[in-house]
């Protein structure tokens, strides 16, 4: 019974860890360091209020671009991944599209 009794509360933990991480908007800003060419600031909040979070994440899931992009050879770079999407939007909406507009050092 306290078997039991534990078993169903590790079920509901982790249920309700589920649903905490579906509402999940994520980092606020995002950071990326790069070897070569600086960092790269993405804001992630105001980004969202751009467009639809499936425009940016095209999967159901809101896992990390890099997880596939890259790891399989069928699907484009992970480089080429994110400057197709973000110089693609920001040529159509108005954002940086020149290098030093995203790359800081
Ligand atoms: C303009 C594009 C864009 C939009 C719109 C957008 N995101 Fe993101 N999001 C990103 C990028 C880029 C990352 C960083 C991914 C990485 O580090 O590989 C990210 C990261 C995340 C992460 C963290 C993933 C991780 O494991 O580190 C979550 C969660 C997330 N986004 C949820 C959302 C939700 C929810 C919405 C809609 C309310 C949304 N995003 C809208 C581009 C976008
Ligand atoms: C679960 C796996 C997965 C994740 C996570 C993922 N992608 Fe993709 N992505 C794909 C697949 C599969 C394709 C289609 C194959 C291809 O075009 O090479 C694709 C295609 C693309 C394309 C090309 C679309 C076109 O019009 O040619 C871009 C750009 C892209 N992804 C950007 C991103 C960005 C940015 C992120 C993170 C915010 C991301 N992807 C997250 C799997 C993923
Ligand atoms: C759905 C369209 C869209 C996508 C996708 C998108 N952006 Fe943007 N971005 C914009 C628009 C529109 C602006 C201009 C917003 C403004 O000036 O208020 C912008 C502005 C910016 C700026 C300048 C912010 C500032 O403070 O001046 C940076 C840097 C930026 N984006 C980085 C990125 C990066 C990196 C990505 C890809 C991970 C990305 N964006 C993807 C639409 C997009
Ligand atoms: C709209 C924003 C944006 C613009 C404009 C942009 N980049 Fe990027 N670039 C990125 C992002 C985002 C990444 C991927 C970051 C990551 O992999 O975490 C990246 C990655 C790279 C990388 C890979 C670096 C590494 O160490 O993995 C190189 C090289 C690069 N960019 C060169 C350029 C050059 C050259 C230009 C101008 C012709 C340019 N980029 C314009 C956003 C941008």
């Amino acid at each position: 019974m306290k078997k039991m009794l534990v078993l169903l509360a590790v079920i509901a933990f982790v249920a309700t860890s589920a649903l905490v991480a579906v509402a999940d908007n994520g980092p606020a800003e995002i950071k990326m360091s790069l070897k070569k060419m600086g960092v790269v600031t993405f804001d992630h909040a105001a980004h969202q209020a751009l467009d639809a979070c499936a425009v940016c994440h095209h999967t159901d899931g809101y896992e990390k671009c890099g997880s596939c992009h890259g790891v399989d050879p069928n699907v484009i770079k992970s480089k080429d991944a994110f400057h197709k999407q973000c110089k693609n939007c920001h040529k159509e909406k108005g954002g940086p599209t020149k290098c030093k507009g995203c790359h800081i050092k």
